[in-house]
């Protein structure tokens, strides 16, 4: 992917830092003209991806985004009805899009094991966009806190379940939909010595951002573990994008900002370019088809020992090898 010219680069740095313009429908208008080439479309036919939390928001418009580049889609949620509905929905537009639709509560581990297991296909591409926002704290089937097992330790029991059927497809992608929330909560010991949040007061929006930034650090993780099976591995964030999910958990800032926010379209946008697009290395952290820095501020860079120690715990939790 060629670089970006200077004036491009020091307007990029200027939306991504004033948060508001780089993240709501002003940086999706301003960066279309540099933005790099859309696949071809039917540049997935014949292969499958798995979309989770495809019956709403960002999920679902990642589904349909897959299914019009010719992929075959297995929708995961976790509800029939409200995935069918999504499948309906897009068919609507693509009347002969190849849609499967799969019950899958990801945030619970032997639903995820039992589901996995049924998978016999080769897979192109897991895209991970389930998410939730809980107002307090709860916990998953297996007693985990439950953002970080939604968010975190179903897709990482899920991506390594599913690694041999991911190598068999020779350029795979897993890409995970985390959220610009997570500048706002950098890999601290804090953080590191009670990820499941079991002390100090529960805050739900905390509770995500925290667990948005250990989707960073696995993505990280996984691009290095995963290398050599010709799986890439991507963390994305979608700005700020009009859907079911932020009306019901931000209500006030849904309301506020309902005017510049991105379509849902404009927030997979760059998660449905991610598994499709040629030279993206892996890795990395997006935007707007761009890698984006880790970090807001400089000195919050992610420690190597302490991303190691958060790495180990969620592999642990999820029932996973060291
Ligand atoms: N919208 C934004 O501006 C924004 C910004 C930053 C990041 N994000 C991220 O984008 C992702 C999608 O958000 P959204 O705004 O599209 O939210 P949304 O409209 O609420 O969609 C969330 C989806 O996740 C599914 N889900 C929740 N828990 C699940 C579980 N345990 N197992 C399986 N599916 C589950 C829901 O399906 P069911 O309830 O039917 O199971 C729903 O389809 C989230 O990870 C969020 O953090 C969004």
């Amino acid at each position: 992917m060629p670089l970006p010219s200077p004036l491009v680069r020091a307007v990029e740095t200027l939306l991504d830092k004033s948060l508001v313009l780089g993240y709501s429908s002003i940086g999706w208008y301003i960066r279309q003209p540099w933005l790099p080439p859309s696949p071809e479309p039917g540049s997935l036919t014949g292969r499958t991806v798995i979309v989770t939390g495809a019956s709403s928001g960002l999920g679902r418009a990642s589904a349909a985004g897959a299914a019009q580049l010719g992929a075959r889609v297995r929708l995961i949620g976790r509800t029939a009805a409200r995935l069918e509905d999504a499948a309906r929905a897009i068919r609507r537009s693509l009347p002969h899009a190849d849609l499967v639709v799969d019950v899958c509560d990801v945030s619970d581990l032997d639903a995820v094991r039992a589901w996995c297991s049924t998978i016999e296909e080769p897979l192109h591409a897991i895209v991970h966009s389930a998410g939730i926002m809980p107002p307090e704290r709860s916990e998953s089937a297996q007693g985990h806190e439950l953002a970080l097992a939604t968010h975190v330790l179903g897709p990482l029991l899920m991506n390594d379940l599913l690694r041999p059927r991911l190598r068999e497809d020779g350029d795979a992608r897993i890409v995970w939909i985390s959220s610009g929330g997570m500048y706002a909560a950098p890999l601290t010991e804090g953080l590191v010595a009670d990820p499941e949040y079991r002390h100090g007061e529960y805050n739900g929006t905390r509770a995500y951002a925290r667990t948005k930034r250990l989707q960073v650090v696995m993505a990280q993780r996984e691009a290095r573990q995963l290398g050599g099976d010709g799986i890439t591995v991507h963390a994305m964030h979608p700005g700020w994008a009009d859907t079911p999910g932020v009306t019901a958990s931000l209500p006030r800032f849904a309301a506020v900002a309902k005017p510049i926010l991105r379509t849902a379209e404009q927030g997979a946008d760059t998660a449905v370019w991610l598994t499709a697009a040629p030279e993206v290395g892996t890795g990395d952290f997006w935007q707007d088809r761009r890698p984006r820095s880790t970090d807001f501020l400089p000195w919050q860079h992610t420690s190597r020992e302490l991303a190691d120690v958060v790495w180990r715990y969620c592999r642990s939790a999820a029932g996973l090898d060291g």
